[in-house]
């Protein structure tokens, strides 16, 4: 089943580009360029305030989302872990969406939120990619992922595929708030459609990724840094590099690097750093010169314009496509989930079955 590929995580990795656009092809009307969601008989210009509650990536996917609700559609998003958001009390308010992002669907304590949820009076959503599964059952709008089965333990096409969906949401939801008109959801869905190619060209730089493993590999920890809807994709990476590879890692905002974390900085410690070029760009390059003044190790991944401008000095540089910042964070999740891998197969783990971890967690 693994066919040419050597594990299951790496065959689902190199699916992204394939499943993306399948996934998009059940949220966008590519002939009009339009986001048609499968199955709607509520109105969404009602909802006032969601709630995302989700585990380990997928949650990470749900923090990525509440950018785009919030920029796109104005609608203020509440989000947290789902085995802490029911002792925290949350005010759960009429007229609000609960969402429930999970590859399984069967995740416990996110099925446990989503039950209170339902119980407070709030519409149920779910993104998930088992159809059959408990989350998928209670949903009122159900929003299925077409990743296809996922069996390495380590989330990759799912995430990406998470993302999709919850990116033409978020662009529905501010059609239906009148806070997009026609021409920018078009501008919206053109760039949603861009991605499956760009996370191919994100693909091609494997080799490269393999190259620079044994350059992470020895290293007891690493950081990862992002800014805006990218800094997820720092706690993502770092998760991914925790989970397979066994050494421990920490994602931050860029931002906060120097209120705590610069003190662990020697050169010992690589630095990972994912910036874009763009507005918040300037911002990264300031944090990152902070980390190498104190002889931090940087591993800087942007694209062409990026690179040549901070590139410099880096111990390694991984070239991204140029995109457009509403996909960089599906593109940007290539190269942190292979540099996981590559860093995990240089240490001779068990990539498709990290210890101590089970794709499915079915109990709180
Ligand atoms: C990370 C990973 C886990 C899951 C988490 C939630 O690579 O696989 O962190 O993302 O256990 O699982 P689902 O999405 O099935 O609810």
């Amino acid at each position: 089943e693994k066919g040419n590929y050597r594990h299951f995580m790496q065959k689902e990795i190199f699916e992204q580009p394939t499943v993306v656009a399948q996934t998009l092809a059940s949220y966008v009307h590519r002939a009009d360029e339009v986001v048609a969601l499968p199955q709607i008989d509520f109105d969404l210009s009602a909802i006032k305030r969601i709630t995302i509650v989700a585990c380990g990536t997928s949650y990470y996917a749900g923090l990525v989302a509440k950018y785009w609700f919030e920029q796109f559609a104005r609608v203020p998003v509440d989000i947290d872990v789902a085995s802490e958001f029911r002792y925290r009390e949350p005010v759960l308010e009429d007229g609000g969406l609960a969402l429930f992002i999970s590859q399984s669907g069967e995740t416990a304590d996110t099925l446990a939120a989503l039950r209170h949820c339902k119980e407070a009076g709030q519409t149920i959503g779910v993104v998930v990619n088992v159809p059959t599964s408990s989350m998928a059952r209670e949903a009122d709008l159900l929003l299925p992922t077409h990743a296809g089965p996922e069996i390495g333990v380590a989330s990759t096409k799912a995430f990406t595929c998470q993302l999709a969906v919850l990116a033409a949401l978020a662009a529905h939801l501010a059609v239906k708030k009148g806070r997009m008109d026609r021409a920018e959801e078009q501008e919206v869905v053109k760039h949603l459609l861009e991605a499956p190619a760009c996370l191919n060209a994100a693909l091609a730089h494997d080799d490269d990724i393999a190259a620079m493993a044994h350059l992470i590999a020895p290293a007891r920890d690493v950081l990862y840094l992002g800014r805006g809807s990218d800094f997820p994709l720092a706690m993502e990476g770092a998760l991914k590099l925790k989970e397979i590879s066994y050494i421990h890692a920490e994602g931050y905002a860029s931002g906060e690097m120097k209120h705590g974390p610069i003190a662990l900085i020697d050169d010992k410690v690589p630095v990972i750093v994912l910036a874009p070029s763009g507005s918040l760009f300037e911002k990264t390059v300031s944090n990152m010169q902070e980390v190498s003044a104190r002889g931090g190790q940087i591993v800087l991944i942007s694209d062409k314009e990026g690179i040549e401008a901070a590139g410099e000095g880096c111990i390694a540089t991984i070239e991204m496509p140029k995109v457009h910042p509403l996909i960089a964070p599906l593109v940007y999740a290539v190269p942190v989930q292979l540099l996981a891998y590559h860093v995990a197969c240089a240490k001779g783990t068990d990539v498709d079955q990290p210890r101590n971890l089970a794709k499915s967690v079915t109990v709180e």
